[in-house]
């Protein structure tokens, strides 16, 4: 089979066409991806010279690309992973969600519909259902529960997602959804919450926790979340929604605290700073569906994924070294500065 992987050189994409390379020799990857700041050729170094691997640079909104990429490349199934994927960038400029994560779904489920392809796979979010109050731990997110978003980030993932089923009435498009937990691991950018809190420790720098860090997600170690869409694309319904994650819920500061613990870090780095505008409160997921119909169920504990992250981070220093020592300077500055 050949399977286009939009957004392969981002962090669960770059994850995603290594977990298929292995998992599924036989199957060709195509990686489509922008290369926008957070897509990195370096994730992709060692696999570049696979006969079973293609990178073709292109944005998955401009029609022209797209459709010349269907034409050369036959795909059986896409799976979308591009996207803008950081909630405070969002804040700073939600014009660009629009365009790539609403307009491209769209663009490239027409060339879907134009190639006929046996899947369309949009990787969504569990932010799209909103959050739950601090004090109702037994409240969860099931695939029923209806969009309420928060954050220009959230909201064009649940425009993506509503278009995405649209495509599915109207036009019978075979497409699944997967609305997923916050993720870690290896290849993560370090903007996000994990990698920027250890390589900020590693530099014995400050670390920046929103409001009293008692905001709470539910973790899932990144190779979990691959597994998770493998089965969906293979055995998975057409036109369903699959919720992925794990009752894995810590508060961010129990997050932050792991990970110094884990690097040997002094706690007094941390610093509480404003907090995150309409900042959502808890992110739990109910993973009873994908679980009852496709067996799937994360098998990394926290703890160890943890171990194995901060472990990677370690020994691939050149990798994040590359990434924080040119332009991130300035988001990092426009960011924190003044907070
Ligand atoms: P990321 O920001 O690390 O990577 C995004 C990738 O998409 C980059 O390689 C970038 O170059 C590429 N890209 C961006 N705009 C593009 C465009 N217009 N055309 C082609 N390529 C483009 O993101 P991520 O954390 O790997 O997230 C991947 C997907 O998973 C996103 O759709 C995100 O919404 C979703 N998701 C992420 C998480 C998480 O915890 N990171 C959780 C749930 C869902
Ligand atoms: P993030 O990794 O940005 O993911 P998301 O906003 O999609 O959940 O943030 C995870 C949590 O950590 C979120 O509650 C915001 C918080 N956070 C901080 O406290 N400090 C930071 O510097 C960042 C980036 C995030």
């Amino acid at each position: 089979m050949n399977i286009i992987v939009t957004g392969g050189a981002g962090f669960i994409g770059g994850n995603f066409v290594h977990f298929e390379l292995k998992q599924h020799p036989e199957d060709h990857i195509i990686c489509y991806d922008a290369l926008t700041y957070a897509g990195n050729m370096e994730t992709l170094a060692d696999v570049m010279d696979n006969p079973h691997f293609t990178f073709v640079k292109g944005n998955i909104a401009d029609r022209k690309q797209v459709d010349s990429l269907f034409r050369d490349h036959h795909p059986d199934i896409v799976v979308n992973f591009a996207a803008e994927s950081h909630v405070d960038r969002s804040i700073l400029d939600p014009g660009l969600f629009l365009q790539t994560n609403v307009l491209g779904t769209g663009v490239l489920m027409d060339a879907c519909r134009k190639y006929s392809i046996k899947r369309y796979h949009q990787v969504s979010t569990d932010e799209v259902y909103g959050d739950l109050p601090l004090d109702r731990a037994d409240l969860f997110f099931t695939e029923m529960t209806p969009l309420h978003t928060s954050s220009p980030y959230s909201a064009s993932k649940a425009s993506a997602d509503l278009l995405v089923l649209a495509y599915y009435r109207t036009f019978g498009l075979p497409v699944s959804i997967s609305r997923c937990s916050n993720n870690y691991g290896p290849y993560h950018f370090p903007e996000k919450l994990i990698p920027l809190i250890i390589t900020q420790a590693l530099a014995d720098r400050p670390l920046p926790v929103y409001g009293k860090g008692e905001n709470v997600r539910d973790w899932l170690y990144v190779v979990d979340h691959c597994r998770a869409i493998d089965q969906i694309i293979r055995k998975g319904r057409e036109g369903e929604v699959y919720n992925i994650g794990g009752h894995n819920e810590r508060t961010n500061l129990q997050v932050v605290k792991t990970v110094l613990k884990e690097l040997g870090k002094p706690e007094s780095l941390i610093r509480f700073v404003a907090d995150r505008p309409g900042h959502d409160r808890r992110y739990a997921i109910d993973p009873t569906k994908i679980h009852r119909e496709l067996g799937w169920l994360p098998e990394t504990k926290f703890d160890d994924g943890i171990h194995q992250t901060v472990q990677w981070y370690l020994n691939n220093k050149p990798w994040w070294q590359h990434i924080i020592s040119g332009e991130y300077q300035n988001y990092y500055r426009e960011m924190y500065s003044n907070r």
